[in-house]
């Protein structure tokens, strides 16, 4: 989750529900993940909430009232180069507000003031959900290009059970992710209803169209992807070890997109300082052989195997059993190493239960060439190039800048951007190609 809203600024409005504490959680995610959050309380939510306690998770003084607005948290300021204003919770009264263009308190204000995308979760009784007042007054927001982010069905704090329930702060920060990452689509099936007022004098039950829709999620449903990532470590003694500078995040990255398409990931893991994302399994190994004893287990049962681990290429042909001292009288050591099997190629070259097979290349020179050698000596259908003589990408960065080739050429361009965002992309389309 680390870096993922690296450089994005977050207004985070807080109404009065009872689920404002879960937005306690949400406003620690965001933060953790990067964000610069703003949090902007309504009065009735600082009754669930107190206001010291959003100032110390997000770190930056909390706005409540628009007549105490300074120039450093006035409205505009607020919205001024967000990235996002995401309500949680947003009450009924507070949504009703919204629809109409209120900008009664400071939170209503700022969002009537904001350029960027606005995000709700409602959280509220199910029957003021269901309320056609409620609906017609979401169905306004959808249409404006607002996400709603839909509350789940379940026992809400006022003891019904219903659909009424906010988002869980974990699947908010995705959807927060993903419509950063551009990646949602709204529920285009509510312009398709033809619903109006007269013809729908009291909804029996909420209407379902109120779901913002990962588009492409379920592109990845009944697919598993292999995916390496991370460096080997190859043994010199019991202390010493040969390994690299990939720190895992492209390889992560990928996993968890690939996951978030719907796809049943198995990443397996050089040694890293990541936490597995969500969704993924998981197998950590630390030298190339037990990597490829852990893809060759996997691999036949995969439909897409993805080599993005910085696997050595060597490994050291007797490693000491004990620590290797100093010798005097020799300011040498020479050890001898013999050849790591090529896992990507073990897997495109094989001749049955052979996966969509994508791969990449870590260049400093002569790249575009290297990267097509590598396709065709290695049977890949996708080769991923990254040019890592450059250290503002590649290696142990954030970002990346890739250039797809397949068998014909290039394929594909992904300026410089984040990892995460590279990695969507970038399933995405192995995914496309993989089903065709
Ligand atoms: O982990 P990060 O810090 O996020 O950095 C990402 C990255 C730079 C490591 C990643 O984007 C990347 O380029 N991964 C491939 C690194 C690499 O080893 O490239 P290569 O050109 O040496 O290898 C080509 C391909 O063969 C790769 O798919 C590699 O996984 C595979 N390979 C290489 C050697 C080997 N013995 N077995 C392999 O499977």
């Amino acid at each position: 989750m680390e870096a993922q809203l690296n450089n994005r600024k977050i207004v985070l409005g807080v109404t009065g529900g009872i689920a404002a504490y879960k937005a306690c959680t949400l406003c620690r995610l965001l933060v953790k993940a990067g964000a610069d959050v703003f949090v902007c309380m309504t009065e009735a939510a600082t009754k669930m909430v107190g206001k010291d306690t959003f100032a110390a998770l997000s770190g930056h003084p909390v706005s409540v009232g628009i007549f105490e607005e300074s120039k450093e948290i006035s409205h505009i300021a607020l919205t001024s180069n967000a990235d996002l204003v995401l309500i949680a919770p947003a009450t009924a009264n507070t949504i009703a507000k919204i629809a109409h263009g209120f900008a009664d308190n400071m939170l209503t204000a700022t969002t009537l003031a904001a350029t960027c995308p606005v995000a709700i979760a409602p959280a509220m009784n199910s029957n003021m959900y269901a309320n056609i007042a409620t609906q017609d007054n979401l169905k306004t927001l959808v249409e404006r290009g607002i996400y709603i982010i839909a509350p789940e069905s379940g026992e809400l704090a006022c003891g019904t059970v219903g659909q009424g329930r906010m988002k869980e702060p974990e699947d908010i920060f995705e959807d927060v992710v993903a419509i950063l990452s551009q990646r949602i689509e709204h529920n285009k099936n509510y312009h398709q209803l033809n619903i109006s007022q007269d013809k729908l004098p009291a909804p029996k039950k909420p209407l379902e169209l109120t779901q913002t829709k990962l588009l492409p999620k379920s592109i990845g449903v009944g697919l598993k992807v292999l995916i390496t990532a991370g460096p080997t470590e190859e043994l010199i003694d019991p202390v010493r070890y040969i390994s690299n500078n990939s720190s895992g995040k492209m390889g992560y990255a990928l996993a968890q997109a690939a996951a978030r398409l719907g796809a049943d990931v198995t990443l397996i893991s050089g040694p890293t300082n990541l936490d597995c994302p969500k969704g993924v399994k998981r197998i950590c190994v630390r030298s190339a052989l037990q990597m490829l004893t852990a893809v060759d287990e996997f691999v036949t049962s995969s439909n897409i195997m993805i080599g993005c681990a910085a696997v050595a290429d060597y490994r050291v042909e007797n490693i000491s059993p004990i620590k290797i001292k100093k010798t005097d009288g020799s300011d040498t050591l020479t050890l001898k190493l013999v050849k790591n099997p090529d896992i990507i190629a073990s897997v495109g070259l094989r001749e049955s239960h052979r996966p969509f097979t994508v791969g990449f290349a870590a260049e400093t020179n002569n790249c575009e060439q290297n990267a097509k050698d590598k396709l065709k000596r290695k049977g890949l259908d996708l080769v991923v190039l990254n040019d890592v003589s450059k250290t503002e990408i590649g290696f142990n960065s954030n970002n990346n800048e890739v250039t797809i080739f397949d068998k014909n050429g290039i394929v594909s361009h992904y300026d410089k951007q984040s990892k995460d965002v590279i990695a969507q992309l970038l399933m995405e389309l192995i995914i496309n190609r993989a089903k065709n």
